[in-house]
């Protein structure tokens, strides 16, 4: 008995002297904004994807954000209504938007 628990101390030293030092866990802001359209944009975007390929682009604008949806569409095949299309696009503009139209 002696010997096993001198064996686990022996064993488990080692792991202790590596978190000796203060872990900080770095935040990572990951902002999704709620508000007007967040439903579509749940509903047909995040099915494929995080939220993260949206934010990843940074603010941008409406020719930019119709584009993608566009893209996701006709290359992805996502099935997305235009009326649905719209709402997001203006969500996107609204909150992930650069203020230019072009
Ligand atoms: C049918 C699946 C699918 C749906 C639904 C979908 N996407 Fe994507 N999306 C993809 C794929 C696949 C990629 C490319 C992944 C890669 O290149 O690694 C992508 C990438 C992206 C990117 C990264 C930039 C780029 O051009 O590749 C953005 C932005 C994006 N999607 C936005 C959207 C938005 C906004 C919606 C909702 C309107 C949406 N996606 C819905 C499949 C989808």
């Amino acid at each position: 008995m002696k010997k096993l628990i001198i064996s686990t101390l022996l064993a488990a030293t080692p792991m202790m002297a590596q978190v000796k030092e203060k872990i900080e866990v770095p935040y990572i802001a990951f902002p999704i904004k709620m508000g007007k359209g967040f439903d579509a944009v749940q509903a047909n975007c995040l099915m494929c994807h995080s939220f993260g390929y949206i934010i990843n682009q940074g603010r941008q604008s409406r020719t930019f954000w119709k584009g993608k949806i566009k893209k996701m569409i006709v290359h992805f095949k996502a099935p997305i209504s235009d009326q649905d299309a719209k709402t997001i696009e203006n969500y996107l503009f609204e909150h992930y938007g650069n203020g230019k139209e072009k």
